[in-house]
């Protein structure tokens, strides 16, 4: 068997050391006895945006990026999006084993119990703007849930950790449904467990005077799947965040809210938004080439494309791709698909993005399919953070339990000025550039 291990020459003073290969990866504390001297501190990696450092070691997805695969505790993600529903794939990740059916019945009726929100949650949601983003105000409001759940402090404490989950997981499309229905200043539908995860949370966004809102079946099957390819993928930004934050043992709603604040931003979560924002701006396919032109120009990027791990097609673009087609068949096309379709054809026959492995991603179809359901742009994101809470959670509660982990505290190259002396006032001229 080869030798897994790894010699190392500094160059700075001839000395080799060797340091042992594990997983593919060697451990960035094996260089810290790499030293010019006793008074060195020693060697550090030098990895900003995390390109090629691997935080932790997990057990819950698995992603290979150049194959287009994506797994969730070992099963493929078109196996899952095909036969379960989203809560039997949130048990999956939560406990790492696909339920029996007594054990579904348990899970789907402990997570429908907790989706009611304390009254006092719906007076605080009802301070907000009525313009104010969905996402401000899910994020706000899974952070003060805090206050509620005092005891979700004792994160060490099992039972404590996996009531809370089960309260957030059972809450956010309540809350999800409660700011959507704020903005319209409409009344709002309180939870009904018996409709299930997605067809209450339809309910509670779309029902208006008829005495019982019948969700449709494909379009209540299009957002059970859309959920489950949403629910988790490793270590992407707001799961990162969720693990930073939850490393200083911050209690899971104010972590979980951090996860929110990262997933919102337009380079993360915020893409399905501006995917919708740019088809508009294109409005129709002759204007197609130009904007690829203005994106290979650096103007701006082609938002929905392009990912940090996948150098090939994202796996969950393509069942979008085929759940976009269903919901067609009931909502009626939308145009936008025509625009994006015609969009990726060129782009993927085009130098600038084959040289740069950019493919879709899953944000690029989703914004049309959640159009087409009747959803506003400024709620995409939310129906991402719905789900992505469960891979949160799952990757906070392996974050607690292993040995490994410690507060993350990312070390730094200091560029900054030499030990200097201080300056008073009237010595320091009329005008400084200062960078701000
Ligand atoms: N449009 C045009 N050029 C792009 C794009 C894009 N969407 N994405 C990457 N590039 C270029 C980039 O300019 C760079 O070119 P060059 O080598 O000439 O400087 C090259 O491709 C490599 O890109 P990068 O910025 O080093 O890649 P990254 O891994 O740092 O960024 C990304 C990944 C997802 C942030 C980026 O591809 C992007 O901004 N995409 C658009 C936003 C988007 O769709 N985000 C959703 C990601 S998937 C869902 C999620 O996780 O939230």
């Amino acid at each position: 068997m080869a030798d897994e291990s790894l010699t190392i020459t500094d160059n700075r003073t001839q000395k080799t050391y060797t340091v042992p290969i594990e997983k593919g990866t060697v451990r960035a504390m094996d260089l810290r006895q790499i030293k010019t001297g006793p008074d060195d501190f020693g060697l550090m990696t030098y990895d900003p945006a995390f390109m090629n450092t691997a935080s932790c070691k997990s057990a819950i997805t698995y992603l290979d990026g150049d194959a287009g695969i994506l797994r969730y505790r070992g099963y493929p993600i078109e196996q899952l999006a095909e036969n379960c529903t989203f809560l039997e794939v949130a048990y999956l990740l939560l406990h790492g084993e696909l339920p029996t059916e007594t054990e579904l019945e348990k899970w789907n009726s402990e997570i429908m119990y907790h989706s009611l929100i304390h009254e006092n949650v719906k007076s605080f949601m009802g301070g907000f703007h009525y313009d104010a983003h969905p996402m401000g105000i899910l994020m706000s409001t899974v952070a003060a849930l805090a206050t509620f759940y005092p005891e979700s402090r004792n994160i060490h404490d099992p039972a404590s950790r996996r009531l809370q989950t089960v309260r957030l997981v059972g809450k956010m499309p309540t809350l999800a449904a409660f700011a959507y229905r704020h903005r319209l200043g409409m009344p709002y539908i309180y939870p009904d467990p018996d409709l299930g995860y997605t067809r209450n949370y339809m309910n509670m966004l779309w029902k208006r005077t008829e005495p019982k809102y019948a969700a449709n079946d494909v379009l209540a099957r299009a957002l059970e799947v859309l959920f489950i390819l949403h629910a988790d993928h490793e270590q992407n930004c707001s799961t990162s965040t969720m693990r930073a934050v939850g490393s200083s043992t911050a209690d899971p709603y104010a972590t979980a809210a951090a996860a929110i604040a990262a997933l919102s931003g337009p380079l993360h979560g915020g893409a399905n938004e501006e995917v919708l924002h740019m088809l508009h701006l294109i409005g129709e396919k002759q204007n197609i080439p130009a904007y690829i032109q203005s994106v290979k120009d650096g103007k701006h990027k082609l938002m929905g494309f392009g990912h940090r791990v996948y150098k090939n097609y994202d796996p969950r673009a393509r069942i979008i791709k085929q759940v976009a087609s269903e919901v067609f068949e009931v909502t009626g096309r939308n145009p936008k698909i025509d625009i994006a379709l015609e969009l990726e054809k060129i782009a993927l026959s085009d130098e600038y993005f084959i040289k740069r492995k950019l493919y879709p991603n899953v944000d690029f179809y989703s914004g049309i399919i959640y159009e087409a359901m009747g959803f506003n742009p400024d709620q995409f994101t939310v129906l991402f953070g719905i789900p992505r809470t469960v891979g949160w959670l799952a990757q906070w509660q392996e974050m607690l339990q292993d040995p490994e982990q410690k507060i993350a505290r990312p070390r730094q190259v200091y560029i900054g000025p030499d030990s200097r002396d201080f300056v008073p006032m009237w010595q320091r001229g009329k005008t400084q550039t200062v960078n701000a």
